[in-house]
């Protein structure tokens, strides 16, 4: 046994079991605070706001890509895996976040991206140069064409952004992208490929990161035996017979990084972006593995008690077979924000919503926001680890309006402009009500925030008792202090009611109805919205103890 390898920081309280109740604020840098007035977020504002984030009550930031990117996608194209993008700062900056979120007891998580590197990085501009069946090639996934002059792609295969899976560079060779052509796809059956990402595991851990979060886990390994056979990535098989998605091999991969996530004390924790199903998810949850898998499903879900209470009891029987604990989650980087999918009609196609820039059907936000509140409280009174996604805690709406020319998602081009894509959720948070940027920085920021944005700001919000940074801070300090275990028990409940002991001293009960429901005995101790007597509102959580 070789002694633990010792970080260069470490969080204020050492608790190896940290990441299974943990409350995760997901932190898209480049739209969360501008320290340089450059217009895009940098690693120093997010320092600057660690305060904010420990006065929030949450227990770790989990950073969407920071390193050197050409920006293709947003970041998750990246050119090298241990530095920092200049534009948002030095390595440098990144330990000193890393030490002010520890000396707040904030753990921090860092997004790698293994299914595919940019193509500037060095080792796919080393394969452009390289001649075919060259060991520079063979760290991507290089085939030749098919038709008489191989001017075919090698299969049908499609990129999950639009258009072909496969790219041909001048030698006439096709190389395969499962996102956009400026996203090669590694080859994981090359030990080389598989010894260098361990080496980063290991740099960000020296660093004193905590954790890891694991793009398109579920993308690793691939069937690339001839005749390649189709793949549908949007119903796969239980049996892991894709040939792109969620194979068996996938794991062999991960047990290997849980030795190298073991080489720390306390482990370093991981958790999936697996979008595979449900039984399945299972697999990359094990502790001999990346031992937490993301959970979408109720950000999947409509707002509706039986599909809630289904979609929590089967992840948590989930949990209890792999011995992880659950993740959920409501709004991310990737998805429309739930206060506007909860204000559109139900079954509403927000991609089509979106090319009307938002105004058909037009969102009842006020009934969304009130919506969105009871969901997440019903969300943080779960056993498991709660996410929150930049700006939810402010109760903002997707930003539906951004003109055309200014979006930056590979999927607008990509499907020839029939898909806006996921800028809306991605604008910079406002922090202040006025300013050129709301407080983000003092310049204009890179995609424009809508002129309601300084309403939600952190600042208008602070002191109203009434607003949704108050009701966060409030259920997130009551989460703190009334957790323990992690079980639930049903309660008996009207229809459209979803009500739960976590124990005796603490109930979660959200009426999803429209009508009022009676009010439960007990004292309330955070609700999503007024109360008034003896009667639950419709669209409202309550915690009794
Ligand atoms: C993940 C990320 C998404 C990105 C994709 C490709 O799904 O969450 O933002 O576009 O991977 O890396």
């Amino acid at each position: 046994m070789t002694d633990p390898r010792t970080p260069a920081s470490t969080p204020a309280t050492p608790d190896a079991d940290w990441w299974r109740d943990a409350v995760v604020y997901q932190v898209y840098p480049r739209s969360f605070a501008d320290s340089d007035a450059d217009g895009l977020g940098d690693v120093a504002g997010i320092t600057s706001r660690v305060p904010y984030l420990a006065g929030l009550g949450v227990d770790a930031i989990w950073l969407s890509p920071f390193f050197p990117s050409p920006l293709a996608d947003g970041g998750y194209d990246v050119a090298d895996y241990r530095d920092v993008d200049p534009r948002l700062g030095t390595l440098d900056d990144f330990d000193a976040l890393v030490r002010a979120a520890h000396a707040h007891d904030i753990r921090v998580i860092v997004d790698v991206v293994p299914n595919h590197t940019s193509s500037g990085h060095a080792w796919f501009e080393a394969a452009l140069a390289a001649a075919p069946g060259s060991p520079e090639r063979a760290r991507y996934v290089f085939r030749d064409g098919t038709g008489d002059a191989g001017e075919l792609p090698p299969s049908d295969w499609v990129s999950n952004f639009g258009g072909s899976a496969w790219t041909r560079v001048p030698d006439g060779q096709w190389y395969l992208h499962l996102f956009a052509p400026e996203q090669p796809d590694l080859d994981w059956s090359n030990p080389a490929v598989r010894a260098d990402f361990e080496d980063t595991l290991r740099f960000w851990s020296d660093r004193g990161v905590d954790g890891f979060r694991v793009d398109v886990a579920h993308g690793l390994a691939k069937d690339l035996s001839t005749p390649y056979r189709p793949s549908n990535e949007h119903d796969l098989p239980l049996d892991g017979s894709d040939p792109l998605y969620d194979r068996d091999e996938v794991h062999e991969i991960f047990a290997a990084w849980r030795h190298v996530l073991d080489e720390y004390d306390p482990p370093r924790a991981a958790v999936a972006e697996a979008w595979a199903p449900a039984p399945r998810r299972v697999l990359y949850a094990r502790p001999t593995e990346l031992g937490q898998a993301f959970n979408f499903d109720l950000l999947e879900s409509p707002f509706d008690a039986s599909a809630f209470r289904q979609v929590i009891e089967r992840n948590l029987a989930m949990s209890e077979q792999s011995g992880a604990s659950s993740t959920w989650v409501l709004s991310n980087h990737d998805v429309v924000r739930h206060a506007t999918r909860y204000a559109l009609p139900a079954g509403t196609d927000t991609d089509a919503w979106l090319m009307t820039d938002g105004v058909s059907p037009t969102p009842d936000r006020d009934r969304g926001l009130r919506r969105a509140r009871a969901a997440s409280l019903l969300q943080f009174a779960l056993p498991g680890s709660s996410y929150v996604y930049q700006g939810e805690e402010l109760g903002l709406h997707e930003a539906a309006g951004i003109p055309r020319d200014l979006l930056q998602d590979p999927k607008w081009v990509r499907s020839g402009h029939t898909v806006k894509g996921r800028d809306g959720c991605r604008v910079p948070i406002p922090w202040t009500e006025s300013g050129p940027s709301f407080g983000f920085g003092d310049v204009a920021p890179f995609l424009p925030q809508p002129a309601d944005f300084g309403a939600c700001s952190v600042s208008a919000e602070d002191g109203d008792p009434t607003s949704t940074l108050s009701l966060y801070r409030a259920a997130l300090a009551a989460r703190r202090r009334l957790q323990s275990g992690e079980s639930l028990t049903w309660l008996e409940a009207p229809a459209g009611v979803v009500a739960f002991a976590r124990h005796d001293g603490w109930h979660s009960v959200t009426n999803f109805g429209t009508d009022p429901v009676p009010l439960p005995a007990g004292h309330v101790e955070v609700a999503s919205g007024p109360l008034s007597d003896g009667v639950l509102p419709g669209e409202t959580t309550v915690w009794l103890s």
